[in-house]
C-alpha cells in the first residue's frame, strides 16, 4: 500500500479531524449537536457564519464531513441520510438519459434493485461483469460508459477486485471508478489512493459501528465533481440530521480499534468453519486458500470482520442453526460490535432474482457473518454448539 498523505496517523485522525476544540468560543472537546433548522443573520444579504439553513449546510454535519475526508484521504466528503441516499445521489449527479454503467455481478441486492428497478426507468443502461477480472470490464465499457461500479470485498461473497487496475481501464476510456468500501472500511482500504474517483460508504456499518444510525457518505477528491454532488446534497435534501452526525462521528473516533479486532475475530470464525464438515466453503481475504489472497495482501491493511460460507443442506439447515444461536443475532446490516449471521437468498439478496444468485454463486445454505468485538472464544463455541 502507497503511504498515507496525511500528516496524522489514522489513529489520530479519527479521534481528532474535523473536532479542534475551538478555543475562542467554549473550547468542547466534542462537536455540539446543532440542532438548529435554521440561521439568524445579521445582515439581510450575507449568511452570518456562512451557514443559511440546515439541509444546505449544518455545523455537526461539517465536522463528520471534514473527518470522512480525512479518513479516505480525499479532499472532500458529503454525508448523507443513509448508503443509498449517498448512491443515488451521486448517479443522478453523473448519469443521464441512455448512460451506460459497468457495474460488478455481485454487489449489495439494494444497489441492484436501485439500478434495475429505478435507474432503468430513466433510461440507464447497466452492464454486469465480474470485476475480479479487469479484463471483463474493459470488454463491457462503450463509449457511453459514464462509471464503473464496484464493491471489494464485495457482498456477500468476499470476492476482492483489483481497484488500481480496474480504475485506469475505467479513466482510459474517460469513465469514473466508483468503490462502495463499506466492506472494508477506510482503516484497511483507501480506494482513491489506488486510482478510484470516488469512495462510498454506508456509514451504518463500520464507520458508525455501533448499530445506532442509519447513514451514508460519498468521499471524492475531484473539484468539478464534487461540485455536482454538493449541488444535489441540497437539491435532493436527503441529508442525515445533525444528532445522526454526531453519533457516527462518535463511532468513528474508534474505528481503528474496532477494524483491527473485527479481523482478528473474523479469522478465528473463518479457520473454524473452514475445517467444519457442515460447511463447503468459506469466502474470507484472510484465508492463503481464498483465490485472490495475494491482492488482498497488497490492497487491504487487513482481511476485515465479513466472512461468508455455504452450510450443506441449504436453507432448512440454516433455520435450524439460526434457531440455535445465542451471541450471534440474525439481522441484516453488519460493522456493528456484536456479532451478526443472515442468509442472503432470503434476507440481503431476496431482491435478486433467484436465476442471477444461482449465476454468480449465492446458494440458498450461503451464510453471511458480520464477526463482532466480542471475545473470539464465545463466538466459536456459540457456533460449535449450535451446529452439534
Ligand atoms: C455494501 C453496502 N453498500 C450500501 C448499503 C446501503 O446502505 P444503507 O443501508 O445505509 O442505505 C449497504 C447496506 O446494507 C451495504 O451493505
Amino acid at each position: 500500500m502507497p503511504p498515507r498523505r496525511e500528516k496524522f496517523g489514522f489513529g489520530t485522525r479519527a479521534v481528532h479531524a474535523g473536532e479542534e476544540p475551538n478555543l475562542k468560543a467554549t473550547g468542547d472537546v466534542v462537536s455540539p449537536i446543532h440542532m438548529s433548522a435554521t440561521f439568524a443573520r445579521r445582515d439581510v444579504d450575507r449568511p452570518t457564519g456562512g451557514l443559511e439553513y440546515s439541509r444546505t449546510g449544518n455545523p455537526t454535519r461539517i465536522a463528520l464531513e471534514a473527518r470522512l475526508a480525512s479518513l479516505e484521504c480525499a479532499k472532500h466528503a458529503l454525508a448523507f441520510s443513509s448508503g443509498m441516499a449517498a448512491e443515488t445521489t451521486l448517479m443522478l449527479s453523473v448519469l443521464s438519459k441512455g448512460s451506460h454503467v459497468v457495474a460488478g455481478d455481485d454487489l449489495y441486492g439494494g444497489t441492484v434493485r436501485l439500478f434495475e428497478k429505478t435507474l432503468r426507468k430513466f433510461d440507464v443502461n447497466i452492464t454486469y461483469v465480474d470485476t475480479r477480472r479487469p479484463s471483463a470490464v474493459r470488454n463491457a465499457i462503450k463509449g457511453t460508459t459514464k462509471m464503473v461500479w464496484l464493491e471489494s470485498p464485495s457482498n456477500p461473497l468476499m470476492h476482492v477486485c483489483d481497484i488500481r487496475a480496474i480504475s485506469k481501464v475505467a479513466s482510459e476510456a474517460g469513465a469514473m471508478t466508483v468503490v462502495d468500501n463499506t466492506f472494508a472500511s477506510p482503516y484497511i482500504q483507501n480506494p482513491l489512493e489506488l486510482g478510484a474517483t470516488v469512495a462510498v460508504h454506508s456509514t451504518t456499518k463500520y464507520i458508525g459501528g455501533h448499530s445506532d444510525v442509519v447513514g451514508g457518505a460519498l468521499m471524492l477528491s475531484d473539484p468539478e465533481l464534487f461540485e455536482a454532488v454538493k449541488f444535489n446534497q441540497n437539491a435532493v435534501g436527503a441529508v442525515p440530521s445533525p444528532f445522526d452526525c454526531f453519533l457516527v462521528l462518535r463511532g468513528s473516533k474508534t474505528l481503528h480499534l474496532r477494524m483491527q479486532r473485527h479481523s482478528e475475530n473474523a479469522a478465528v470464525v473463518a479457520e473454524f468453519l473452514s475445517v467444519h464438515p457442515k460447511f463447503s466453503g468459506v469466502h474470507y481475504p484472510g484465508l492463503k486458500v481464498h483465490p485472490q489472497y495475494a491482492l488482498a495482501r497488497r490492497q487491504m491493511r487487513l482481511p476485515g470482520g465479513m466472512l461468508s460460507a455455504e452450510l450443506k443442506g441449504g436453507f432448512q439447515q440454516v433455520r435450524k442453526l439460526f434457531g440455535r444461536l445465542r451471541i450471534f443475532s440474525v439481522a441484516e446490516s453488519l460493522g456493528g460490535v456484536e456479532s451478526l449471521v443472515e442468509n442472503p437468498a432470503t434476507m440481503t439478496h431476496a431482491s435478486v432474482p433467484r436465476e442471477r444468485r444461482e449465476k454468480i454463486g449465492i446458494g440458498d445454505g450461503l451464510i453471511r457473518f458480520s464477526v463482532g468485538v466480542e471475545d473470539p472464544s464465545d463466538l466459536v463455541a456459540d457456533l460449535r454448539s449450535a451446529l452439534a
